[in-house]
């Protein structure tokens, strides 16, 4: 690939969080139990059967990842092994083939290599999004795993998932809907739990906030987690707590963080059970994160019929989450140092 290939002509600056057709996809077949090698294709469709179990049982899973651009050009993938390890724990327990991690990492690095020239460039605040996806695919009307699977990476340029760029401060309103059961599938990046988000989120915004929040579906008190993100809340003493909870997806930016927070912010940090309403006076700050997300502030929740201001202000962010922003966007950008080796390169 000709790393000198030119950059589309695209406003990076005013991107939001919307699908851009760009020139390539990954795409790798399995089956009945065998990959292919798997290629670069140019056509964004699928032909799907009618009968496919992705279509009518969900038998599908996915994940998000971004690429940036560093200073001196690099393109830079943020812990890429926990994505690969990730789906295939979604694969698992859906009953489809696992990717093998040279397919997943290979299908990841060739998109983005092939669709260079829309990779938003360093300083833009904008980066590329990154979607595997794993699918059952051909005929197969019973209740039962698909014979025949799909393994497709495609990318598009992005920009913030809340609109505006940087730290803006988001809202959040409990749902009456359940997301996840405490045995379910909530902690597996599956298109099932977010189908019927849909209705939640649309209800939150009816409500004039962002995103919804989720609640743990037994007993209606603890927090779970936004629509698509995690939550973390700061408190007195230094203190980064973040929910503990079988049905909410183990976010890779939350991990992230909450290292970041332990280790350069040396900040205790604590993964329990929250509740909500008992707790919400001790939330100095609140924030969603993940990797559509970043990191975004909360400054306000709507729950028990109203609207209730984290620490007395509804409007802005505070030191902690901006602390925690700066370092985790620094190491994604090859601005900070990288200890932990969390960056990946991909070789042009
Ligand atoms: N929770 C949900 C429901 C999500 O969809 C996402 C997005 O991937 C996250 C949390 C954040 O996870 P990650 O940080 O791995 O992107
Ligand atoms: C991500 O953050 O990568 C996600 O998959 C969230 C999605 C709802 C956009």
């Amino acid at each position: 690939m000709d790393a000198k290939v030119e950059k589309k002509s695209l406003n990076w600056a005013d991107l939001g969080f919307q699908y851009h057709k760009t020139d390539y996809r990954f795409s790798a077949v399995n089956v009945d139990g065998v990959w292919n090698e798997g290629e670069l294709i140019s056509s964004p469709t699928l032909e799907v059967h009618e009968g496919a179990p992705t279509l009518h049982y969900a038998q599908q899973c996915f994940e998000g990842m971004k690429a940036q651009t560093a200073e001196d050009g690099r393109i830079l993938l943020f812990r890429p092994d926990l994505n690969s390890v990730r789906m295939n724990e979604a694969a698992s327990r859906l009953l489809m083939p696992e990717v093998p991690r040279e397919l997943f990492m290979r299908g990841v690095e060739e998109a983005v290599r092939a669709n260079y020239a829309w990779i938003p460039p360093y300083g833009s605040g904008a980066s590329l999004y990154i979607r595997p996806m794993l699918i059952g695919v051909g005929e197969n009307l019973g209740l039962k795993p698909a014979k025949r699977f799909e393994f497709r990476v495609f990318v598009s340029p992005v920009g913030p998932y809340y609109k505006q760029a940087g730290l803006a401060v988001i809202s959040l309103a409990v749902s009456e809907l359940d997301r996840a059961a405490p045995r379910g599938t909530g902690s597996y990046k599956v298109g099932a739990n977010y189908a019927g988000g849909l209705l939640a989120t649309l209800k939150a915004q009816e409500l004039g906030a962002t995103e919804a929040l989720y609640l743990d579906a037994r007993e209606g008190r603890f927090i779970d987690e936004a629509g698509s993100a995690n939550i973390i809340i700061a408190q007195d003493d230094n203190t980064l707590i973040t929910p503990k909870s079988s049905a909410i997806l183990p976010s890779i930016t939350r991990r992230s963080l909450m290292e970041i927070a332990a280790t350069t912010l040396k900040m205790k940090t604590e993964e329990r059970p929250i509740d909500l309403r008992d707790e919400f006076a001790s939330f100095r700050e609140m924030a969603a994160c993940g990797t559509a997300a970043v990191l975004s502030p909360v400054g306000r929740v709507w729950f028990d019929n109203a609207w209730h201001d984290v620490n007395g202000n509804g409007d802005s962010s505070g030191p902690v989450m901006q602390k925690l922003y700066d370092e985790l966007i620094g190491i994604q950008r090859g601005e900070k140092p990288d200890p932990l080796s969390w960056l990946h390169e991909v070789e042009l």
